[in-house]
């Protein structure tokens, strides 16, 4: 195992309160977020979007990481430069979103399993030669009635523990991305002990699985009330309650938390990791840290449009979604920055 080149690539990622853009959105669920706004869904309408996302000026000062997608880690700027060779000279260390998508689990009605463990050890190696130094894998976890079963946790945790032994065998830092989603009416209490259960049995299968614990990063969900809960927690009640979660059920070797954001609105993403970062610095053993796709794109994504003319002013949302990020891993985000 290549023990110190996933120490140093994990270390990479998170430097001076870097954190990573999630930019591995499929072709389905990108299309879809255009739709919604009237871009046409073409190859080249993607392609442009994210030739506007890796040429935003300064990006590599807020961002360690970018995590593409297959389609995205293959294409090149108008001018012909590779994606990838854009990222490395903006400082940014390009990943790969490398499972195959969730599928409903056999049995077990309206839980679903993640895809994509037969022939991976080639698309790792094949994804390596290409530039890229970490992946991530993704496992969604409901809550219902009578869900999340044992079943789909055990099944999703092993997904995920195989993925990670596989990526760190060929050098690659695996990203652990076990999401418990925030649709539905369930509590604070019942996202923590979904999330709870659900870290508690990903970390029991890395440890079958040898993982090390040194090179991966854990990409979690906060833990927080279901969006059609009547009751909503205050930003500290939030920050309070992931982070005791997290200090519970995540092991002090790994280097970083790196949260998903899910569908928060990006400036509540922003106070909620800052208030972790704030609330408990000294007591955190692990980097607390971001790898958002909407909270950091999608501002810019509704500026942009697919106009040429709206390019500019998109990348500056952008950047300034990575910049408050940047500032929230420091504890030093405030609601004062968003005035325009
Ligand atoms: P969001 O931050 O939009 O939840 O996306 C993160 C991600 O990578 C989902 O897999």
């Amino acid at each position: 195992m290549k023990s110190q080149t996933l120490k140093d690539t994990a270390t990479a990622l998170f430097a001076d309160n870097k954190g990573l853009l999630a930019m591995d959105e499929s072709n389905p669920t990108c299309n879809r977020r255009f739709a919604s706004l009237g871009i046409p869904q073409t190859v080249e309408a993607r392609r442009a979007y994210r030739e506007l996302i890796v040429t935003t000026p300064r990006l590599g000062e807020c961002i360690g990481g970018a995590i593409l997608y297959d389609e995205t880690i293959r294409q090149q700027k108008r001018d012909g430069t590779p994606f990838i060779k854009v990222l490395i000279e903006a400082g940014i260390v390009p990943g790969i979103k490398v499972d195959a998508g969730a599928k409903e689990l056999a049995g077990h009605l309206g839980e679903k399993v993640t895809e994509g463990l037969d022939g991976l050890r080639d698309r790792l190696a094949e994804y390596l030669q290409m530039g890229a130094r970490f992946a991530k894998w993704r496992a969604v976890i409901a809550i219902g009635d009578g869900i999340p079963s044992r079943g789909s946790l055990e099944a999703n945790a092993h997904a995920l523990a195989r993925y990670a032994a596989l990526c760190q065998e060929v050098g690659l830092v695996p990203i652990v991305e076990p999401e418990v989603l925030m649709d539905g009416e369930h509590t604070l209490e019942q996202c923590y002990e979904a999330t709870d259960e659900l870290l508690r049995t990903v970390f029991s299968e890395l440890f079958a699985q040898r993982v090390m614990l040194e090179g991966m990063i854990l990409k979690p969900n906060m833990v927080l009330p279901g969006l059609a809960c009547t009751r909503q927690e205050t930003v500290d009640e939030v920050a309070d309650a992931t982070v005791n979660c997290f200090l519970r059920a995540v092991p002090a070797a790994v280097p970083a938390i790196a949260f998903l954001s899910g569908g928060q609105p990006a400036e509540l993403a922003s106070a909620r990791l800052n208030a972790m970062n704030a609330r408990f610095k000294s007591r955190l053993p692990w980097a607390v840290a971001f790898s958002f796709s909407r909270a950091i794109q999608q501002p810019a994504l509704e500026i942009w449009k697919g106009q040429d003319s709206n390019v500019l002013a998109a990348q500056q949302a952008l950047y300034h979604r990575a910049y408050c990020n940047q500032a929230a891993r420091a504890g030093q985000y405030s609601g004062a920055m968003e005035k325009k």
